[in-house]
């Protein structure tokens, strides 16, 4: 198994529109296991990622699909919410909006191009494989790992033959994978999280949620947990894609910075709360579900990073934000193990 194979049990989080290739290069070079966040890639450009990736490194390496059904748009919402979104665009500059052509990169022919790539690891969130699209994976090679933040989505997973459970608590930065209830049945913080699903299913458990420090790194291990999935650690790191306001928000951000939020993607996520969030907030029901309202406000997202301005970009965080140091993400990668090491050193030499 990949997770066997790893010198440090680390992996960076996949993170759509905050890593590329050089940052999952830099985290499974320096002994733990990157990831490359592919949602948004087509099919030729997922291939053509996974064959540089193996041709710079022999290490493991993750790619990370979303698993979305095809786009049902109903217009009469989807132009409420262009009419919502019409200020904002206005605030930036940008010209009256277009429905755009297609909302997300369809996830079957991405899955087609995943297969054929045969990426050694390969992880998925927002929904579940099908037992026939696992074992298609595994025919060639790839270690496949499920996102839950249930008990009830990892047995799925498990029932379907994946290899191992991502269990993402609540504190986690950046999207819920939540698929099977709705999110006030899906709160559950990573240390019940990983706790409860370690006795439920027999797989390997990858614990993600708010470790953003080797304390708790040292923690989930004591836990239980086969490796530590870490996302926000990242965010400062000289590999990141981080734009420079959402940096700023970072370096500022308190401990109480972060909400969950529909606004920017209709999917909920977690980021440091800001003045869009605010002011869709009267109307959170009626944003449209994702990825329309994420293909809606992509223009003025990278309008407001362009701008410099914080306030209508998607802060994706996690609850430890305040903990997130800058450097190069490999020297991050050693320093969080060196103190997830010392932690349980010292916790040994003063219990047993
Ligand atoms: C900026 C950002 C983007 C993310 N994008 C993805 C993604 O593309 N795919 C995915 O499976 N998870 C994504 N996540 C969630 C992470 O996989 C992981 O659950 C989370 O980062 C763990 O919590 P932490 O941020 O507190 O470390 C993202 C998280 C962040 C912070």
């Amino acid at each position: 198994m990949v997770l066997q194979s790893l010198a440090v049990p680390i992996i960076q989080a996949p993170m759509l529109g905050a890593q590329g290739e050089a940052m999952t290069l830099a985290v499974s070079k320096a002994g733990g296991m990157g990831s490359l966040a592919a949602a948004s890639l087509s099919p030729a450009a997922l291939a053509a990622a996974v064959a540089k990736l193996r041709s710079e490194t022999d290490k493991p390496f993750g790619i990370n699909l979303f698993i979305l059904p095809p786009t049902q748009a109903d217009t009469d919402a989807v132009r409420a919410a262009m009419a919502r979104l019409a200020p904002w665009r206005e605030r930036y500059g940008l010209p009256a909006q277009n429905i755009p052509n297609q909302w997300a990169e369809p996830f079957e022919p991405q899955f087609a191009a995943l297969v054929e790539a045969a990426p050694p690891a390969a992880s998925f969130t927002f929904g579940i494989l099908t037992p026939e699209q696992v074992s298609a994976l595994k025919a060639r090679g790839t270690w496949v790992i499920g996102t839950a933040t249930t008990v009830a989505e990892a047995k799925a997973w498990q029932a379907v033959g994946a290899d191992a459970i991502c269990a993402q608590g609540l504190e986690a930065g950046g999207h819920r994978g939540t698929f099977l209830k709705d999110i006030a049945a899906s709160q559950i913080g990573t240390l019940s999280l990983l706790t409860t699903i370690r006795e439920a299913v027999s797989l390997p458990v990858i614990a993600a949620g708010g470790i953003t420090d080797g304390k708790a790194i040292a923690a989930a291990l004591a836990m239980g947990a086969a490796a530590v999935q870490v996302g926000t650690a990242y965010l400062l790191a000289d590999e990141a894609t981080t734009s420079a306001p959402w940096r700023e928000a970072i370096r500022q951000a308190d401990d109480d910075a972060t909400r969950l939020t529909r606004a920017f993607s209709g999917r909920y996520a977690r980021g440091i709360e800001n003045e869009f969030m605010r002011a869709m907030q009267p109307v959170a029901d009626e944003i449209p579900a994702y990825p329309i309202q994420n293909a809606l406000t992509q223009e003025m997202r990278a309008a407001a990073a362009k701008a410099g301005d914080a306030q209508a970009l998607s802060l994706w965080a996690g609850q430890s934000v305040a903990l997130a140091q800058p450097g190069p993400a490999a020297e991050i990668t050693k320093r969080l193990w060196s103190e997830a090491q010392d932690a349980l050193r010292m916790a040994s030499s003063r219990w047993l």
